[in-house]
């Protein structure tokens, strides 16, 4: 078999090509800076914003968010490979996780993952023809006292059955958590400092000298 030779000296990226973030999410990126030691430290909720924004982390992208942190762009390539969540291709609308760890194995979630293949005529790792569902599993969910478990997009299901699924895939908010993503990265509004008690001694500044 011959050898590929790739030329990492080269780009493979169009760089005529208009940019993939917008500036409102890139100034919403900026916006976390005030909130950590270096920017780079942005990277993450940078990843969540883009995903959400875009549905996937692409090439593209990843080069824009390189240049809004001001790190290399290879910092942000190994970044966003290491984590499952986020994806470096295009993926369905929404993305249904079943649990395959031993709780919620016990608790029928093989039958779970295969009622969804059933429903949606894909395996693993497939996405839809219409581009709605992609289906994957994952270790635990974080949600073992509530076997079986499966998470579309950020909303986690409990104690789904197999013959929930049909339900499951029927209801259109089946993915809505309360507080959109972008929204959990805002920073809590500013406290109010506690009025002082009338009469406590504090310096009045009033008009009557
Ligand atoms: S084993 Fe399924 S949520 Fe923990």
């Amino acid at each position: 078999m011959a050898w590929e030779t790739v030329d990492r000296t080269k780009t493979v990226l169009d760089p005529e090509a208009a940019p993939v973030l917008s500036e409102a999410v890139r100034e919403k990126i900026r916006s976390f800076f005030d909130r950590y030691e270096t920017k780079q430290a942005a990277l993450l909720p940078a990843f969540h914003l883009v995903q959400e924004a875009l549905g996937h982390v692409s090439l593209a992208a990843m080069n824009e968010i390189a240049e809004v942190l001001e790190i290399p762009p290879a910092v942000v390539l190994d970044t966003v490979g290491f984590y499952t969540h986020y994806w470096t291709h295009p993926k369905g609308e929404k993305v249904i996780v079943c649990c395959r760890s031993i709780s919620c194995e016990t608790m029928a979630g093989g039958s779970v993952l295969q009622a969804f293949k059933d429903a949606l005529g894909i395996a693993e790792h497939q996405t839809t023809p219409d581009g709605k569902y992609s289906l994957m599993t994952e270790e635990c969910l974080a949600g073992c006292d509530h076997a079986a478990c499966v998470l579309i997009n950020e909303k986690l299901h409990k104690r789904v059955k197999p013959e929930d699924v049909p339900a499951l895939l029927a209801d259109p908010n089946n993915d809505k958590i309360d507080v959109p993503r972008s929204d959990l990265y805002d920073a809590p509004p500013p406290v109010e400092p506690a009025s002082s008690p009338e009469g406590s001694g504090e310096a009045q500044h009033g008009d009557d000298g």
